[in-house]
């Protein structure tokens, strides 16, 4: 039975005295939930948010992690220090770090097999752009997306991956895919996990969706087989908002 899990990313917001009240906030509206909760705060209330939340039964995310354990890396952020800081999961693969920040499928690559060997979770994020869908390439954008990111990750290692479908067009757009929509690229997404695998690898792999996901089309989307999760942004910086996504 795949357990339902639901992350707030945050991106680049919330102060530190914000982080602290939303995840505190979290904390309170989500008890008792079924439901993995994770919340991803940006670096600078990373520490202040993991206070928070140890202990409870909200699990934290970093939204990116470096490619090297140390060194000479001006601005990123190690493994090993998000270890120390109490990180559990990492997002990787962002359509934001592929798109604006250059993340080629290598790259995220290096970080996965990075990311596992410290013991993480990974929750890679695969998507298409609309020119993409629009030409029909949704499906194939996305399995080649999953093999590059997934490349030498063993089926053992794979236990430790969710996968986050976030259709480029559907980010920050208020713009979602229809429950149907995101059923069948998810359906997809199995199969080709069955192919890379096993159908047992399959039958477990937990599938995020991600995009403009809100209160009022949460249970409609959580409600298709294939959608075990949601992979929330805006949604996720209002604790009642976030919180009623949780318990949809
Ligand atoms: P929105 O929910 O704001 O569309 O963002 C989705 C997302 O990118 C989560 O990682």
């Amino acid at each position: 039975m795949r357990k339902r899990f639901v992350a707030g990313n945050w991106k680049m917001h919330m102060n530190i005295a914000e982080a602290e009240a939303l995840a505190s906030a979290i904390v309170e509206r989500t008890k008792g939930t079924d439901f993995r909760v994770l919340v991803a705060p940006p670096f600078t209330a990373l520490h202040t948010v993991s206070k928070i939340v140890a202990g409870s039964h909200v699990e934290l995310g970093a939204q990116n992690m470096a490619a090297a354990e140390k060194g000479a890396h001006t601005g990123e952020i190690s493994p090993l220090m998000l270890a120390d800081i109490g990180v559990s999961s990492v997002i990787l693969g962002h359509s934001e770090r592929r798109h604006d920040y250059g993340e080629s499928d290598s790259l995220i690559n290096s970080k996965v097999v990075l990311a596992l060997s410290h013991g993480f979770e990974v929750i890679l994020c695969v998507g298409e752009t609309l020119e993409e869908r629009d030409t029909g390439k949704a499906e194939r954008v996305v399995g080649t997306q999953l093999e590059s990111g997934l490349a030498g990750v063993s089926e053992d290692l794979l236990a430790r991956v969710v996968v986050a479908y976030e259709p480029v067009w559907a980010i920050g757009t208020g713009r979602t895919a229809t429950p149907e929509d995101a059923d069948a690229i998810h359906a997809h997404i199995r199969r080709a996990i069955g192919d890379m695998y096993s159908s047992a690898a399959a039958e477990s792999l937990v599938i995020q969706y991600g995009g403009s996901v809100k209160p009022d089309n949460a249970s409609g989307l959580l409600g298709k087989e294939n959608i075990d999760g949601a992979l929330v942004g805006g949604a996720s910086l209002k604790a009642e908002d976030f919180a009623a996504i949780v318990n949809a």
